[in-house]
């Protein structure tokens, strides 16, 4: 069978095949087809603000480190020792001009040029030659703040991977003080589950009042009606103005904006309380007046999520990262974000506003994401029935009218519709078929 046809059969129109969650093989050609054929996100620029930052982390599973070079540009760096192949940086980030490899003691610069080994008369070749420097990824571009890399030649520009997606982050980011916003740290959980059963789920409008009935239940203790969080999807979720769109490129949103009212305040009001707040917001109201609700709404969870294929996901005032670790295990990071207030637009309340975001934040990976992780967890062992193939995303597929393609070519649909899987599946199944163009640079 040719591998074209072989990944069709595994991605039909409303279904997938189980082993493209749990086959080693598969896993393997997906860290060059997709890790090595598209933009990953890799860090953002907040965590590398001056020349020589770094941090180290993983493109697919090849160990990076991203760093801004001595000269100020964004690099990721191949973690990987041009020597016998140890990992060159053993930290996860600091400030760096050189690296030294601790095996032997191969030094290179930070912008992966080699600068010397140990007693070099040992040696007849010619360091200068560039094949000894440390291996680079050849694409590196941020957007907005958001650094992403690639090592396939053939990638579109950023701009154009990113697409229609730039809009909901430029967004995201406009709401706050001068665009911006800063990582903090992070909430870090690993689960025992393919990366994909991550990404399906990232607009998954159909699971949350039932995987997430606890959390639910704990942001409304307090309410008279249980309007807070995320109980909008009570009821009848595809009755509810918020929606799910397919961008292209795997690209995927969902927009529960519209379920709020569009005037200040509107989103402080559905934020279930959290220990702590009431004094921070008692400060925000006597200092800003009316002022105030602007400064709340900006502690409060937003409500998008922003899926950019195949690890990223812009969520609440989080940034989340997937990072596949094996076949069937996945680290999930939850970057919590913070508002940098430059021009003191909130008359010094930034610090009140960034308390509260801090309590807003932790809630969701703590009580939110262990709903889901354990339903990742719990379909890996399902998929353990070898004998029963496939995999059912057909919500919403042949319904006349329910799937609606705009102009922009973009597609849209009611909550809880599944129509954004099937298509980052497809993507999938193109990128599997194709190979990437991959050129490392020295
Ligand atoms: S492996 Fe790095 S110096 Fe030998
Ligand atoms: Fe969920």
């Amino acid at each position: 069978m040719s591998t074209s046809i072989f990944f069709e059969h595994l991605v039909q129109e409303d279904r997938v095949h189980r082993s493209i969650y749990t086959d080693p093989l598969i896993f393997e050609l997906e860290m060059t087809h997709i890790f090595g054929g598209v933009w990953c996100y890799l860090a953002h620029e907040s965590q590398l603000p001056r020349p020589d930052d770094y941090l180290t982390g993983k493109l697919g599973l090849r160990p990076i480190i991203v760093v801004r070079d001595s000269s100020g540009k964004l690099r990721a760096l191949f973690n990987r020792c041009t020597h016998r192949g140890a990992r060159v940086c053993r930290e996860t980030r600091g400030s760096a001009r050189t690296f030294q490899c601790p095996y032997h003691g191969w030094t290179y610069f930070n912008t992966g040029k080699l600068r010397g080994v140990p007693w070099p008369e040992g040696y007849a070749c010619d360091f200068a030659e560039g094949k000894y420097n440390l291996a680079q990824v050849p694409r590196v571009e941020s957007y907005r703040g958001f650094i992403f890399g690639t090592l396939n030649a053939d990638a579109p520009p950023l701009g154009d991977y990113l697409g229609a997606a730039k809009r909901p982050i430029d967004e995201w980011l406009d709401r706050n003080p001068g665009s911006r916003v800063v990582v903090a740290e992070a909430n870090r959980l690993k689960f025992k589950g393919n990366w994909k059963l991550a990404y399906d789920n990232a607009a998954d409008g159909y699971h949350v009042v039932f995987s997430h009935r606890s959390l639910l239940e704990t942001e409304n203790r307090h309410a008279a009606d249980p309007t807070k969080g995320m109980s909008f999807y009570m009821g009848k979720p595809d009755e509810a103005p918020m929606y799910v769109q397919y961008f292209g490129r795997g690209h995927h949103f969902k927009d529960k904006r519209p379920n709020v009212e569009r005037r200040p305040g509107a989103l402080w009001e559905i934020e279930g309380a959290q220990p702590g707040m009431a004094a921070y917001e008692k400060l925000i109201r006597e200092r800003l007046g009316a002022r105030a609700l602007r400064a709340l709404d900006l502690a409060a969870s937003e409500p998008v999520n922003i899926n950019i294929f195949p690890n990223l996901s812009i969520l609440g005032n989080h940034i989340q990262v997937f990072q596949p670790l094996a076949v069937d295990e996945t680290e999930s990071v939850w970057y919590a974000t913070a508002i940098v207030d430059e021009a003191n637009e909130l008359e010094g309340m930034a610090d009140a506003v960034n308390a509260i975001r801090m309590r807003t934040q932790e809630s969701f990976p703590n009580f939110g994401e262990v709903d889901d992780a354990a339903n990742f967890e719990e379909i890996q062992k399902g998929l353990a029935a070898c004998e029963d193939e496939w995999v059912y995303m057909h919500r919403g597929l042949g319904i006349p009218g329910r799937v609606q393609r705009l102009a922009d070519g973009t597609l849209k649909a009611p909550a809880t519709d599944e129509v954004f899987m099937r298509e980052h599946m497809k993507e999938w199944q193109r990128l599997m078929t194709t190979r990437p163009n991959i050129q490392l640079s020295r």
